[in-house]
Formats: C-alpha cells, sequence, structure tokens
C-alpha cells in the first residue's frame, strides 16, 4: 500500500524497522490549514502566503473579516497581491478586472463594451474558505477539483477549522512561527519525537544528558490520530516542578494528541491551572515547512512577565528544534538511508500508518481503517 504511493515513504509503516529514503512528502488536501498570523494582516492590505504550493494573497476587508483567493488572475495569470483592494473588491494590476474578495466573483471587467455580453459573474477568481482561530487565519485547501473544472465558487468545508481548548474565561495567548528547511514530514516527526529533548533542548531548568530516565506512557487511538493518555509529566523539567508546587501534585495531568493532517495538542491542567498549545506544522511547499505554536494559559497570570518569560522559553525551543532541522537538511540532501525504531519512533510510525490509511480510505471511498487497534504502551529513555 505504501510502497506505491508516491508520497509515503518505503518503509512499511507498522512494521518496517529500517526504511529507506522518505521521498518528498505528499501534503494532505482536504484539510485546514495555518496561512498566516492574524495581527500580519491589517484592514484593506493584500498580503502573499504559499500553503501547499499553491500561492495564494490574503487579506482582511472594511468589515474585518479575512480571505484567501488564489494570488493569481483567472483572466492571465498575474498575481493579485500586486493590485489594487478597496476593502471589498480586490482589483487585478493588468486589465484591472476586480474581484469579490470574500467569494472570488468577477464584478467588472473594464475592457468590455455595453453590447459585449459576457456573463462576468460566472467567472470566479480561485477562492478559499478562510477562519479565524487563536491568532491565526486558517486557509481550507480542498482537494484538487477535477479536470476541467475551471474557475468556480467554492464548496464550504465540511468541518469548522481546528481551535484551541480553553478552560476558563480569563487566560493569556502567545503565538510563535518559525520556517523548517524540511518536508512536512520531517517537520512532524521531529515534533512527536521524545528521544532528541535531552540532546536538543538541554538547558539546567529542562532536561539534561544525565536526566535521562526511563519512560512509559499510554497511547490510545482517536479519531484521524492519537493520544498520549492523560499521565504526570516528565519529573525532569523545572516548570513542571514548579507547576506541582503550585497546584495539588496528584491533580497535574499532560494530554497530547496528534491528528491528521499535522495538529498537535498538548493539555495541561493542575487543579484550576491550566496551558494548552496547539503546535501544526504546515506544509508551504514540498521541501519547506513552516511550524506555528499557539499557547493559552491562566498560569502565572499574575506574575507580570509570564507571558514574555514563556513566549522566551518557547522561542528557545523552538529555534532548538529549527536549527537541528536546517543541519539534518544538509544529511538529508545525500538521500540517505534512514531507520525508524521501537519505541521512541513509534509515534512516527504511526503517523505514516495514518497518512497511508487516509489516503488509501480517500482513493477507496471507503471510511479510514484506523491503523492502531487499541491502547496501548510505549517504553524509551529520555
Ligand atoms: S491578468 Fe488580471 S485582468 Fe488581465
Ligand atoms: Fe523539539
Amino acid at each position: 500500500m505504501a510502497a506505491n504511493n508516491p508520497g509515503v515513504p518505503h518503509f512499511s509503516p507498522v512494521l518496517g524497522e529500517v526504511g529507506t529514503k522518505l521521498p518528498d512528502s505528499l501534503m494532505l488536501t482536504g484539510f485546514w490549514y495555518r496561512a498566516l498570523p492574524s495581527d500580519q494582516v491589517g484592514r484593506g492590505s493584500l498580503h502573499k502566503a504559499m500553503l501547499l504550493e499553491i500561492p495564494l494573497v490574503i487579506g482582511r476587508d472594511s468589515d474585518g473579516r479575512a480571505f484567501a483567493l488564489q494570488d493569481a488572475c483567472p483572466h492571465r495569470g498575474m498575481p493579485l497581491h500586486c493590485g489594487q483592494f478597496d476593502g471589498r473588491q480586490v482589483e487585478c494590476g493588468y486589465h484591472g478586472w476586480k474581484f469579490d474578495a470574500q467569494t472570488g466573483q468577477c464584478r467588472v471587467i473594464p475592457s468590455l463594451t455595453a453590447d459585449q455580453n459576457l456573463k462576468i459573474d460566472r467567472i470566479y477568481a480561485g477562492n478559499f474558505a478562510c477562519e479565524e482561530r487563536d491568532s491565526f487565519i486558517w486557509v481550507f485547501v480542498p482537494d484538487p477539483a477535477p479536470v476541467g473544472a475551471g474557475f468556480t465558487r467554492r464548496e464550504e468545508p465540511a468541518f469548522a477549522a481546528p481551535q484551541l481548548p480553553t478552560f476558563s474565561n480569563q487566560y493569556k495567548t502567545a503565538y510563535l512561527t518559525a520556517e523548517l528547511p524540511c518536508t512536512v514530514d520531517h517537520g512532524i516527526i521531529g515534533l512527536m519525537d521524545p528521544a532528541h529533548g535531552p540532546f536538543v533542548h538541554q538547558a539546567w531548568w529542562w532536561r539534561t544528558r544525565h536526566s535521562i530516565h526511563e519512560k512509559k506512557k499510554h497511547f490510545e487511538p482517536i479519531p484521524n490520530g492519537f493520544r498520549m493518555s492523560a499521565h504526570k509529566p516528565s519529573s525532569n523539567s523545572a516548570p513542571y516542578k514548579l507547576l506541582r508546587l503550585l497546584a495539588n501534585a496528584d491533580s497535574t495531568t499532560t494530554t497530547i494528541d496528534f491528528v491528521l493532517p499535522n495538529l498537535r495538542l498538548e493539555t495541561i491542567r493542575a487543579g484550576k491551572y491550566w496551558f494548552s498549545s496547539l503546535t501544526t506544522v504546515t506544509p508551504i511547499t514540498r521541501n519547506h515547512c513552516r511550524i506555528d505554536v499557539v499557547a493559552c494559559w491562566n498560569i502565572f497570570r499574575w506574575i507580570p512577565f509570564a507571558p514574555s518569560l514563556l513566549k522566551f522559553v518557547f522561542a528557545k525551543f523552538v529555534e532548538q528544534d529549527r536549527r537541528t532541522m536546517e543541519l539534518q537538511s544538509e544529511g538529508l540532501k545525500s538521500n540517505p538511508h534512514l531507520m525508524l525504531i521501537d519505541d521512541a519512533d513509534r509515534p512516527a510510525k504511526w503517523y505514516f500508518a495514518l497518512k497511508a490509511a487516509h489516503l488509501a480510505a480517500k482513493q477507496s471511498g471507503t471510511e479510514m481503517k484506523h491503523p492502531i487497534s487499541g491502547p496501548t504502551t510505549l517504553s524509551w529513555r529520555s
């Protein structure tokens, strides 16, 4: 199954111990992706973005609603971000065709004379569903339209964009974003890799090589993904120690979910205190992705510099991961043989298995057969 699929690695996702190359990652369509941070897109401005090799122009209309159009005019392909925007319609800079920003529908073709009755409302610029959630503009990337479909009104997605769970009315939030020079697959398996912590993220307040110890974690299948079941957080890190001091030790639990195509949701709860983060690794091109982390919390709300401190710590982590993947991409240039080992790389194997199962189900038009049969325990040292 996986071997025939160009986007999925050659090794068997569940059984394969020794892998060959990870070819360029297949990017999954039919999902919501984070396109740009909300605060980068002001009213009346146009911004370039790219998702899954689709060039987009993102903007915000005069009502404050975000929109996303394909960044290529349906007339002769001029990038629309080079045009004008009056808060309602985007005007192409080449021949002045105007498109409704929210629907992409053509409104004006200046070259038409009064007796030329071209039905311009049947012309659409490529347009995408757009939602704002937790500091980001999300864009739904649909499955490719059948050949010859042309530019038409879009179909609305059947499900809403993902959202961070919050557990109280008042909380703080912050986001971080970093470009990664690797395929989305390497970005994602790096995200769920438990064994790199003591080597990549060494710090006295987090973990050191000497703090490595054996861990056992319980996992269970969830729709389109898997969950590291609620557990007490790692004992070898200072922030968690602090948290346990603040709240009742026994009440502190962490849950980590991975859900296709690219979502990692972590929730920490300690009595009335909580922290949740949603990390995504978004394919920009087949060799390039971006990691975005949004966190919300009500812990340390009364400490004046907590958001900056937390952001500093997160930024440090993300920068360490980014740097590692930059170096890794050097090594990957020669297409070396790679391997995934048990149990530390089992989440990575599950990711490939989920991806393969998702694609197989889509191809056959049947329901996805979940590759993880039931609850299971993994052990590793980290
Ligand atoms: S290319 Fe856009 S109006 Fe002609
Ligand atoms: Fe990391």
